[in-house]
């Protein structure tokens, strides 16, 4: 095994997170690190400040009116739940994708299964993406809104958000994206693409650190609490602070997860998230195309990588993904993730749900050369035949 690790598994975490990220992130705690909005003494006005400001840039980051509608979460997952439990009523019908990660799926089980919503899932094509008239097709009456992902965290497919947003809007139906998997890679403009709800997480493109993340809305969008707590607003009522961004937050915040994804999100903008995003993609079909060489490795949804974030999912015919992962770790020190991702109908769909499969995911700190050495490691797993070949 070689010494030096090789990260792939951007997708489920950015690592290792930029060197000023973290050191300016524990010098700002170390100096401000107190209850944001509770007390009037200075360092909870200037931990309040910092607050105002994280919702000022997040806001200007996705293209949103108002920062008092970035309401923070400790991730995606966290703001899916939120956005969904807060918008439905009895008998509501939700529309959502096959292609989506159990932090919308499985919300919408749960409120199935107690009888409280109904809801459909749109398909996605054999290129892994999903044709907004077959989400539009779905929208009933009582559809409530069409949830669903902007890149799919299996196959890296980016999704027609804006597309999807047209027809929702002449439905009368808001539009709520899970960007887990696109925040920090592509641009996000709500206002222009009509996304009228941005559940987003730090942890991943934003180069933040794990345990916070977002919920956008745009004005016009009502979210009913559904938690309820302390906001250091109002303390004298018993009643849950129903003004904006307090109404959907509670308890403490996480300020050191909100000081490093401001400064996540300062090193995407440093950057350039096109640049950052340019050179990910050209590392990933260099990927790709060495992939593709390997006799016996199936690769999906990456024939094209327009609109795609860097991921790829391959399995190797006759090996277990299990196995290939466990290899790539224990004999070659290339983490990656394999099994079906959280995501069990995208898997189910293209027949790797018994096993699952193995996902590469690329990183702003990986290199051409971590690259070639992903795919020497595929083409020893894939066994002789490949190396005579490939
Ligand atoms: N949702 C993350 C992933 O796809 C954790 O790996």
């Amino acid at each position: 095994m070689t010494d030096r690790r090789i990260y792939l598994d951007n997708a489920a975490t950015t690592f290792p997170k930029p060197k000023a990220v973290l050191a300016r992130m524990v010098e700002t705690y170390a100096r401000v690190g107190v209850s944001p909005g509770r007390g009037s003494h200075d360092l909870a006005v200037e931990a309040g400040d910092l607050v105002d400001d994280a919702r000022a840039r997040i806001a200007r980051f996705f293209g949103a009116p108002d920062p008092d509608r970035v309401v923070f979460a400790a991730n995606a997952s966290d703001a899916l739940n939120t956005v969904i439990l807060g918008l439905v009523q009895p008998g509501d019908h939700l529309v959502a994708t096959r292609l989506d990660h159990n932090s919308v799926l499985r919300p919408l089980h749960h409120l199935a299964e107690r009888g409280t919503i109904s809801y459909d899932l749109a398909p996605f094509d054999e290129r892994g993406f999903v044709d907004p008239d077959a989400v539009a097709a779905l929208i009933r009456p009582n559809t409530r809104a069409v949830v669903m992902c902007h890149a799919s965290n299996v196959l890296g497919t980016v999704q027609p958000i804006a597309e999807v947003a047209r027809r929702c809007a002449a439905h009368g139906v808001p539009l709520v994206v899970d960007a887990a998997q696109s925040a920090g890679q592509v641009p996000i403009d709500m206002t222009a693409q009509g996304i009228d709800a941005l559940a987003f997480t730090g942890h991943k493109s934003l180069y933040g650190p794990s345990g916070i993340g977002g919920l956008v809305l745009r004005p016009g969008i009502d979210v009913a609490t559904t938690r309820f707590g302390g906001t250091g607003s109002n303390s004298g009522s018993l009643v849950h602070t129903q003004a904006y961004p307090l109404r959907l937050e509670l308890g403490t915040l996480n300020l050191l997860g909100v000081i490093g994804l401001t400064l996540g999100i300062a090193f995407v903008e440093g950057l350039g998230l096109e640049a950052l995003h340019r050179r990910e993609m050209a590392l990933l079909a260099r990927l790709r195309d060495g992939l593709a060489a390997i006799p016996g490795l199936t690769l999906y949804g990456a024939a094209d990588l327009d609109r795609h974030v860097p991921v790829l999912t391959t399995n190797v015919a006759d090996v277990d993904p299990q196995d290939v992962g466990a290899i790539l770790d224990g004999d070659f020190g290339i983490a990656v993730r394999v099994g079906v991702h959280c995501a069990p109908l995208v898997h189910r769909d293209l027949g790797t749900d018994a096993r699952g499969a193995v996902r590469f995911s690329l990183g702003a700190f990986n290199t051409a050369r971590e690259i070639d050495a992903a795919v020497g490691a595929m083409r020893t797993i894939a066994g002789p035949r490949s190396r005579t070949t490939g």
